[in-house]
C-alpha cells in the first residue's frame, strides 16, 4: 500500500499529483505547468532544497480548483488542507495556503480564521511562487504583474471579492515582485 506520508519536498510527485486532479481542467494544467516553469526560473539565488521547495509548491499552488480538493470553494485553503492531510510538509501546505496574497481575500470571505491554521511564511521561496503565479496567464504563457492583476480584476469583476481587496493585495504582490527582480539582478552580478 502507498504511505501518504511524504515528509519531504518532492517535484515529480508535486507535478504527477497536479496533473492527475487538474486532468479535467486543461487550462488550469496549462497555467500550472507555465508557474512551475517560471519557478523553476527564478531559483537562481536559491540554494537546492528551496529550488525544490518552490517548484514543488508550483506545481500544487491551484490543486484547490480540482473538483475531488473543492470544500470551501476557496482553492489555496482548499489545496493546503487537501496537502496537509496526504501529508506533503507543513511548508509546502502553509506556501500553497498564502500564494498570491490569498490572506486578502480569506479576508472578504470570513476564511480569515480557517486559512490561519497556515503560518504564512514570508521568504525568498514565498515571493518567488507569488512572482511565477503573477507572471504566468490563464493560458500558461508570461506575462507582466501589472497585466496579469489587471486581467484578473477584469475576469472576476469589479463586484468579486479580489476587486475588494485589490488595493491590500496589490501593494503586496508588486513588493514581492520588486523582491524577486532585485535577488535575480544580484544574482545575475554573481555569476
Ligand atoms: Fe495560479
Amino acid at each position: 500500500m502507498t504511505s501518504l506520508v511524504r515528509p519531504r519536498v518532492d517535484v515529480a510527485a508535486a507535478r504527477d499529483l497536479a496533473e492527475a486532479l487538474l486532468a479535467d481542467l486543461p487550462q488550469r494544467w496549462a497555467h500550472t505547468a507555465g508557474v512551475a516553469r517560471r519557478a523553476a526560473e527564478l531559483c537562481a539565488a536559491m540554494d537546492a532544497a528551496d529550488r525544490d521547495r518552490v517548484v514543488t509548491a508550483a506545481w500544487l499552488h491551484d490543486i484547490g480548483y480540482a473538483e475531488p480538493v473543492r470544500d470551501t470553494g476557496f482553492h489555496p485553503l482548499d489545496g493546503a488542507r487537501f496537502l496537509r492531510r496526504s501529508g506533503w510538509t507543513a511548508r509546502i501546505s502553509a506556501l500553497v495556503a498564502h500564494h498570491s496574497g490569498a490572506c486578502y481575500v480569506a479576508e472578504v470571505r470570513g476564511l480569515h480564521h480557517e486559512l490561519a491554521e497556515f503560518p504564512r511564511e514570508l521568504s525568498p521561496v514565498a515571493d518567488a511562487l507569488t512572482y511565477a503565479d503573477q507572471t504566468v496567464g490563464p493560458d500558461g504563457a508570461r506575462v507582466d504583474v501589472r497585466a496579469r492583476m489587471a486581467e484578473m480584476l477584469a475576469r472576476h469583476g469589479a463586484a468579486s471579492d479580489n476587486a475588494r481587496v485589490h488595493h491590500l493585495r496589490a501593494p503586496d504582490i508588486l513588493a514581492a515582485a520588486e523582491r524577486v527582480e532585485h535577488r535575480l539582478r544580484l544574482a545575475a552580478l554573481a555569476a
